[in-house]
């Protein structure tokens, strides 16, 4: 043991004894397994965990690499697999979904009540013309109709891209484009926070940009009741339509390549990419990740507080919990309304057994606590819990430390799920009844799942080495494709430095000395993590620019108490720099620019002026320096190579 060597905590026995990888031989003899025949591994669980219509006699195929595919020649349905299948296993009258909207009150859904309503929807969805193989755009907020909309979407073989409700007309704009999508899911608005906000009219102002002539169809669902424009021939009110339709609806069978949805998501330059996602491979890890990384049980309530709008509201809201016949929570509001005990006060009443959130939220729910003792976690009765889960960035020790005592009691293993919405689920993490945790590691890769850490030749890295993570074979959930641009899905996940064989996660790590387990020390490339919200520099770059004031703009990150990055904007405007009278005001007009451009989630948290950016000779900016200016650090280096060094000073903000 090194001296540094780091405290480990076990998985209580009573969990681990009836866990479903109960204990670290069984991990290890899944890993052994997986390591002697890759594809038998994956293809036992395949065969064992989904239904098929036609089975699968191809596991994966590499023959044209990078682009692999699984089951190929298998057939099924997703929305079969996660409703029919429930009910005809008896348990049409076992509650899926356990609705609480922001107001508090709670609506029940059973898995016969959402077959009913799914296959209404696909129905509705095949009566204004969207038919398999056809893009569907969901803007809708956190609701029983969104789920619902994905499961219809499923079902029919169209494929679905969600677009989180907090984005801006133009970037539903973009992903509409990109899309060409037949049809859109919206609703008159959201309530948050006690507010309601607007939906519609953010899609009708993404809808008249141009670049939308695909959708032939607005389907609105009706939920704040306030007024919206309804365009005649295009906007149909959902509730009208649903009410005519048939309750069954034969699925549409598909390949298992099929893809079920695009999810776009940031990268390190430009435009927002479109990762797609297949239908067989992808609820096989769906479902095994629940099974293995959640132990979910049949009187399990599970709830992941995440929205439907980013990867883990797909995979542990809308597909993987239903897949495995569970009972969840979903939840319409935000963590802080009435007040901060919420999240306390909903796995009281709803007896939440296996609770999954984001560290950005621990870190300011503990906060809210230390401020005031009524929202403290102590304040409830939260015994019902018995595994906790943490994803979307590096969890820090003290928030583990507290999410462990205050949360779990001491009791509830935590699982740090490690994953990414190209990767569809979980990639590294602890197994509850399993893996000795250590706090801010995501410990061991998943059964199957062979990670590993490399120099930038492909190298692997001795245990104690920092260096990139890569993934050495492709597994069955993996993003396809960038869609409509295969050759940025090559060049970003499967570059040439390490010959196209090893998957690029765009993260570095470093695996511990001693136990080997593995901890992300962040993104590699100019992607920032805010709040588990993934953007990139340039995208927000982009949009400051095309501001009329802005010449030039350089945007990086800084650590966050609570948000864990921020971001920081160093801007150059085109007339003079701002006075420290007048900045607060274009400050103020950037963010709200920003936040229109992208979504309030981009608006930079620091906006610096200066007359120029730092650069070297050759007109490079010299990032490196506006971290360090960011992070309000002293800038040691040499700064001779700079073109201009006095721009520093008027920089340091
Ligand atoms: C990026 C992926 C995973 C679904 C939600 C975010 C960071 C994610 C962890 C973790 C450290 C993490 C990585 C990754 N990340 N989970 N447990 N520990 N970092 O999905 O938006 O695609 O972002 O989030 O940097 O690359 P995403």
């Amino acid at each position: 043991m090194s001296d540094n060597a780091q405290k480990l905590y076990y998985p209580p026995e009573s969990l681990a004894k009836n866990a479903a990888v109960p204990g670290m031989e069984a991990y290890q003899a899944l890993v052994k397994q997986a390591e002697t025949d890759y594809e038998g591994y994956w293809a036992n669980h395949a065969r064992k965990l989904l239904d098929w219509k036609k089975p699968f006699t191809k596991v994966l195929d590499e023959s044209n690499a990078p682009f692999f595919k699984w089951f190929d020649d298998g057939e099924l349905n997703v929305s079969y697999n996660c409703i029919d299948r429930q009910v005809n296993n008896g348990l049409g009258d076992k509650v899926a979904i356990i609705f609480e909207a922001d107001d508090g009150q709670v609506t029940k859904v059973t898995y016969k009540d959402l077959l009913s309503r799914v296959s209404k929807m696909a129905n509705a969805l095949k009566s204004v013309g969207v038919a398999k193989g056809d893009r569907v755009v969901i803007y809708l907020p956190m609701s029983i109709e969104g789920i619902v909309a994905m499961q219809a979407c499923a079902r029919i073989g169209a494929t679905h891209s969600v677009v989180f409700g907090g984005f801006s007309a133009q970037s539903l704009r973009d992903r509409i484009e990109s899309s060409s999508a037949a049809a859109l899911i919206t609703s008159d608005g959201q309530f948050r926070g006690g507010k309601a906000l607007p939906l519609k009219p953010i899609a009708d102002e993404a809808l008249a940009m141009g670049g939308c002539e695909s959708i032939k169809k607005v389907l609105v669902v009706k939920r704040t009741g306030t007024e919206v424009n309804m365009t005649a021939g295009r906007d149909v009110w959902l509730n009208d339509i649903l009410a005519e339709q048939p309750e069954t609806c034969e699925p549409e069978w598909v390949g298992a390549e099929h893809p079920l949805f695009l999810l776009y998501t940031s990268g390190s330059t430009g435009k927002p990419k479109g990762v797609q996602h297949s239908s067989g491979g992808y609820l096989l890890h769906a479902m095994l990740t629940m099974q293995y990384t959640f132990d979910i049980k049949p009187d399990d309530v599970f709830w992941c507080t995440a929205d439907i709008g980013w990867v883990t509201g797909h995979t542990y809201i809308a597909y993987g919990p239903l897949a495995c016949g569970a009972t969840q929570v979903v939840f319409e509001g935000v963590p802080t309304y009435p007040d901060a005990g919420r999240f306390w006060k909903m796995i009281q009443n709803h007896k939440v057994s296996v609770f999954y959130t984001a560290p950005t939220a621990i870190r300011s729910l503990i906060k809210a606590a230390d401020a005031n003792e009524a929202v403290h976690p102590d304040r409830y009765d939260m015994s019902s819990l018995r595994i906790l889960g943490s994803v979307g960035e590096p969890i820090n020790p003290a928030a583990w430390e507290w999410y462990y005592e205050n949360i779990g009691g001491s009791r509830c293993p935590i699982v740090d799920t490690f994953w990414q919405t190209e990767t569809g689920g979980h990639m590294i993490t602890p197994l509850p009844g399993a893996t000795p945790m250590v706090p801010g590691s995501c410990t061991l890769p998943f059964p199957g799942i062979q990670a590993a850490v490399v120099d930038e030749t492909g190298l692997e890295q001795p245990w104690g080495q920092g260096g990139i993570l890569v993934v050495k074979r492709p597994w069955p959930s993996m993003i396809r494709t960038v869609w409509g641009d295969p050759e940025r899905f090559k060049t970003s996940y499967y570059p040439a430095d390490f010959q196209g064989k090893y998957y690029l996660a765009g993260d570095g790590a470093i695996r511990d000395i001693d136990t080997g387990y593995f901890t992300i020390t962040g993104r590699i490339d100019d992607v920032l993590n805010v709040s588990g919200h993934r953007m990139g520099t340039m995208e927000i770059e982009s949009a400051l620019v095309a501001h009329e004031k802005v010449a030039e703009a350089a945007v990086v990150g800084r650590p966050d108490d609570t948000t864990g990055e921020a971001i920081v904007a160093f801007v150059v405007l085109k007339g003079p720099r701002p006075s420290e009278a007048d900045a607060p005001a274009v400050i103020k007009e950037l963010s709200a620019w920003v936040a229109k451009e992208i979504g309030p989630i981009a608006k930079p948290k620091d906006i610096r002026f200066g007359e120029n950016l730092p650069k070297t000779r050759s007109g490079k900016i010299m990032r490196r320096l506006l971290r360090q200016l960011a992070k309000g650090e002293e800038i040691t280096q040499d700064t001779s190579t700079l073109e201009n060094p006095a721009i520093l000073d008027q920089l340091k903000g």
